[in-house]
């Protein structure tokens, strides 16, 4: 059963150890590219409709290939990335998990994954009533067809990210792993908390440790890691072989950057500078454009640039400022004007916690 993890040939890359964590809508090429700046060491990309990808694909060949956009990878990414795959049939995630291996579908024009994940968190009504994301927990025997489809269909390492289980009477990540495994899984990371639990406060991270001690495949621990502290009482306290961050990464990618001096033993580098603050937020900002052209590049990087300001001083008028804005110079000028205020740019003045915000339980 474990052989066809033995034949896979390309290994998973060590970056994974300190993980941006997939976020729909929000971890696209731009956000990857500043938070690998910033340390993190492997990021995912957002998910993936393994059935509209496939689709897509065998659809006209004029169409323009929406989904696959969102497995873009570009070049100039400093980290690796995994394309991240949902579904809960096995051959639509065979055939998917194919086109993204071998580069070669319609729309296709970035660089090369580092890996396949499988979403098995997503806790969302419209996902989960068609069997897929978290609703898969229910059902190990699936996830052994899944994952033997899709590590049989892709030379790349496959991964998979689950919650602790459907709900408190069935906290099952450790048996989910040990089927993923089974069935050549290369790694799983664990979202400690339940599928009923959405992002409610209650995340038992004792669910990680039971899951390392059940698999021989690295577990990462993934859920509410808001600093090195955090970070470093996942590892210790599980025993993971390294972490995911999702929510705490958006307007600050510098959390990498702590994380990995406290992992590795150095000093905690000093909080980021206003001004590090603004050249970061322009940056994801450009980067945002030159993917995907003005209007949409600057629509859909808004969110994670008010983020940028949260919690500094009057902040709440210039965040207003950037929902309204509709130019990429328009929106520049925002941001230059509201760092503008912080004389010498070099007082570090916030802390980030963005854990307001969840996928919504709609
Ligand atoms: C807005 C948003 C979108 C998300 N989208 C995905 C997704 O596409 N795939 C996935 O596996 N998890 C997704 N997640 C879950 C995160 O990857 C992560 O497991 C969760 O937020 C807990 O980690 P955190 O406490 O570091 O935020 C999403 C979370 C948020 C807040």
């Amino acid at each position: 059963m474990s052989d066809k993890a033995i034949h896979r040939s390309v290994p998973l890359p060590a970056g994974i150890r300190l993980t941006l964590a997939p976020m729909a809508g929000v971890t696209d090429s731009p956000m990857r590219t500043v938070c690998g700046a910033c340390g993190a060491g492997y990021a995912v990309t957002e998910m993936i409709s393994a059935k509209a990808l496939v689709y897509e694909q065998r659809s006209h060949a004029g169409a323009p290939a929406k989904t696959a956009t969102l497995a873009y990878i570009d070049p100039d990414e400093k980290i690796p990335v995994a394309v991240q795959i949902f579904g809960s049939e096995p051959d639509f995630m065979a055939d998917a998990a194919e086109l993204i291996s071998n580069s070669s579908y319609r729309g296709f024009s970035g660089a090369a994954p580092a890996a396949v994940d499988i979403n098995m968190g997503c806790p969302v009504k419209k996902v989960v009533s068609n069997g897929e994301g978290s609703a898969l927990m229910k059902d190990p025997e699936k996830i052994y067809s899944i994952v033997s489809a899709v590590c049989g269909s892709s030379s790349l390492p496959v991964t998979v990210k689950m919650r602790s289980g459907w709900n408190g009477e069935h906290v099952n990540a450790p048996e989910c792993a040990v089927a993923a495994e089974a069935a050549g899984a290369a790694a799983v990371c664990v979202h400690a908390r339940t599928r009923e639990q959405f992002y409610r406060p209650g995340a038992d991270i004792s669910v990680i440790g039971e899951t390392k001690a059940a698999v021989k495949i690295p577990v990462i621990g993934n859920g509410d890691i808001d600093s090195p502290e955090a970070a470093e009482f996942m590892l210790r306290q599980t025993g993971c072989d390294g972490i995911a961050i999702a929510r705490a990464a958006i307007g600050d990618p510098w959390i990498f950057s702590s994380v990995r001096a406290m992992t590795e033993g150095r000093p905690l580098p000093p909080p980021p500078a206003p001004r590090d603050i603004l050249d970061t937020a322009l940056l994801q900002l450009r980067l945002s454009v030159k993917l995907k052209g003005e209007r949409r590049g600057v629509a859909e990087v808004k969110f994670s640039l008010s983020h940028y300001l949260k919690g500094l001083p009057g902040s709440a008028a210039a965040r207003r400022d950037i929902m309204s804005a509709t130019s990429e110079d328009a929106t520049a000028d925002v941001l230059r004007g509201f760092f503008g205020q912080f004389a010498g740019g070099d007082t570090a003045v916030r802390r980030i916690t963005p854990y307001g915000l969840s996928e919504t339980e709609k």
